[in-house]
């Protein structure tokens, strides 16, 4: 079982010629809801690949909070982890996709950030399962800490990817087996300059100096880095005519949580969440995008999109 405690979000989203500068007003061309948040965004990932999957979160009282938790289970994702808070309305993000495929999001949390330790508590008996935990930091810290924690103590792997990307506090590495950040998350988990190959892998080097076991740096077109105390590995992305980049690394993070729960290797489990990922950057929007298993292991055989 993978259980994602994280985010729900209905991704409201402009496609742009190009992101606006500050000040600047840029006028789109077509608008749409489509399900997100990075934590529903894995959550529905590992379903389309065929993980049994169950997801802890929190929804507001609203049509989206509906909308979202009802497209998940349409998925294949178990819900009954998925709080209502009558308080705070459904969290949504405003996505602006440029021509390149690139975007910019911000994330109004709403309810999200009500989710809390005692809702994961609550829940405890889906851990007795085992198996795998994978989270994200679009809730409070608090809740991810004690997630973690949890997990670890029912002797369950766990997988954060620290999105978006922030500081932490050093205690929680303990609780973490793999994270999960891209180059500018690194930066923010480290301190350090992460825009040349060489300066990524040192930072990547300093989070295993501080008790980290797996750093698995996600580059985008430029594949993937793992590094460990052994050493590292780089591998080569994939070539693709990217559409939009939304919700990749949700996609990386939901098919490698896939492989290592059916006991793949971690090269088995990089390579399908790369080609994965690769895939998702070809469709529009969040979690629209998300590949089939069966999309994924034909491109993974021919090399090529459908
Ligand atoms: O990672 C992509 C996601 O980030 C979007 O779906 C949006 O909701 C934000 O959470």
């Amino acid at each position: 079982m993978i259980i994602v405690v994280g985010s729900l979000n209905m991704d409201l989203v402009i496609q742009s010629e190009h992101i606006p500068r500050p000040g600047e007003t840029v006028l789109g061309n077509g608008f749409k809801q489509i399900p997100g948040g990075k934590g529903a965004n894995q959550a529905d990932a590992v379903a389309k690949l065929h993980g049994k999957v169950s997801m802890i979160g929190a929804v507001g009282e609203d049509s989206f909070g509906e909308m979202l938790t009802k497209s998940l289970k349409e998925d294949g994702v178990e819900v009954r982890g998925i709080y209502k808070k009558e308080e705070e309305s459904t969290g949504v993000a405003a996505i602006i996709v440029e021509k390149s495929g690139n975007n910019a999001i911000t994330v109004a949390s709403g309810a999200n950030f009500l989710l809390t330790r005692e809702d994961v508590e609550a829940k405890e008996d889906l851990f007795t399962e085992g198996g795998i935990l994978l989270t994200q930091l679009e809730t409070p810290l608090d809740t991810v800490f004690y997630a973690l924690k949890t997990a670890k103590a029912h002797g369950m792997r766990t997988i954060l990817n620290p999105a978006p990307g922030r500081s932490l506090p050093e205690e929680i590495f303990q609780y973490i087996d793999f994270i999960t950040p891209n180059e500018t998350e690194l930066e923010l988990l480290t301190g350090m300059n992460t825009d040349t190959m060489d300066h990524i892998e040192k930072a990547a080097q300093i989070l295993i100096e501080k008790g980290l076991t797996h750093v698995l740096v996600t580059l985008g077109k430029n594949g993937a880095l793992h590094v460990t105390k052994e050493g590292m590995k780089h591998y080569e992305g994939h070539v693709v005519k990217a559409i939009d980049t939304t919700a990749a690394g949700d996609c990386f993070n939901g098919a490698f949580a896939v492989g290592l729960s059916e006991g793949k290797s971690m090269e088995e489990s990089i390579s399908f969440a790369m080609a994965a990922a690769a895939l998702s950057v070809t469709k529009e929007g969040a979690q629209t995008s998300l590949p089939l298993r069966e999309e994924v292991e034909k491109f993974m055989k021919e090399g090529k999109v459908q």
